[in-house]
């Protein structure tokens, strides 16, 4: 299994990296990309952590030799948000960065599987998708937007209300990856929430990643519970192509759905995403705010595919 990390030497990048060299396979190879002249150095740092997964840096003019032969592309370059920015305001820099890294993909390793980090992943996804169209090779089972950062959060905010074990909670997150688009379904998980407590959890859910970007200051956004993100969703997709299938939560192409992208449950098989599951009920309050938001998701997702096309 190869993957690569386009963005390798930035702030996910590089403890995402880290996290791939230590849970992928022995026998993988992890290919680092960034145009950051530090990304040999970050690869050779690595490659003296004994184990079986063989790393290499490529700097900016190598791109192609990064992505050849890869089965998974991992894209979390791009920049991240200042305190008082959306996702959204990231639109302009980063739509740019994931059209030109997706291209190039669909040329080096057009059968590879890749997993979107950029944001914001409810525009970027869909400039991938039609990137990956014009250039002839789109499978849109094996296009994500990684948005386990969403559920790994809900994970930990339900475990500290609640005094449980934060890693048996299994919560299912609905919509895009942005503000009032992430749609935590907390009623799935049997727990006896007050309808106060559900008003605030959710929020909180849904505003974790601005959490992170004021308490940072300008420092930018979320990376390490990021890069832990991406490398679990990685790591589950790596399983599934070589055959242990799991069911996870990210941003994908949907039929019959209000929006043509939508997070939802997915299966991950050999082939990427081999069946879009059914989310099951949702609570009154979780209908309410899921049909309230679909209007800002249709609007990112109109806007990256506007992108594409004019680009
Ligand atoms: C997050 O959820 O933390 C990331 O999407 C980064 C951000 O800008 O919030």
């Amino acid at each position: 299994m190869k993957v690569a990390v386009l963005g390798a030497a930035g702030g996910i990048g590089q403890p995402l990296s880290l996290l791939l060299k230590k849970g992928l396979p022995a026998g993988s190879e992890l290919a680092l990309y960034d145009v950051s002249p530090v990304v040999p150095g970050v690869a050779a740092d690595l490659s003296h952590i004994p184990n079986r997964v063989k790393v290499s840096g490529y700097g900016a003019e190598r791109l192609d030799d990064a992505l050849k032969n890869s089965d998974i592309v991992v894209i979390p370059a791009g920049v991240p948000r200042k305190p008082g920015m959306t996702r959204d305001d990231l639109f302009n820099t980063n739509a740019g960065i994931v059209k030109n890294l997706v291209a190039a993909s669909a040329k080096a390793c057009p059968n590879a599987c890749i997993a979107i980090i950029t944001n914001p992943v409810n525009s970027t996804v869909p400039i991938a998708a039609e990137t990956l169209k014009q250039a002839g090779v789109y499978d849109p089972r094996k296009l994500f937007g990684i948005t386990t950062l969403d559920v790994i959060r809900s994970q930990t905010f339900v475990g500290e209300l609640k005094g449980l074990v934060p890693e048996d909670i299994n919560v299912t997150v609905v919509g895009g990856h942005s503000g009032e688009t992430i749609i935590p379904l907390l009623s799935q998980l049997g727990l006896d929430f007050t309808a106060e407590q559900v008003e605030q959890l959710t929020p909180r859910i849904q505003n974790a990643g601005t959490e992170v970007v004021e308490a940072k200051a300008g420092g930018g956004s979320a990376t390490l519970s990021m890069a832990e993100a991406g490398a679990r969703f990685t790591l589950h997709l790596v399983a599934a192509l070589s055959g242990t299938e799991s069911v996870q939560c990210t941003f994908v192409a949907v039929e019959g759905q209000p929006t043509e992208f939508l997070a939802l449950p997915v299966r991950l098989g050999r082939n990427g995403a081999e069946e879009i599951l059914d989310p099951g009920e949702f609570s009154q309050y979780e209908r309410k705010i899921f049909d309230d938001m679909l209007p800002a998701l249709k609007g990112n997702i109109e806007k990256g595919l506007a992108f594409a096309h004019s680009n």
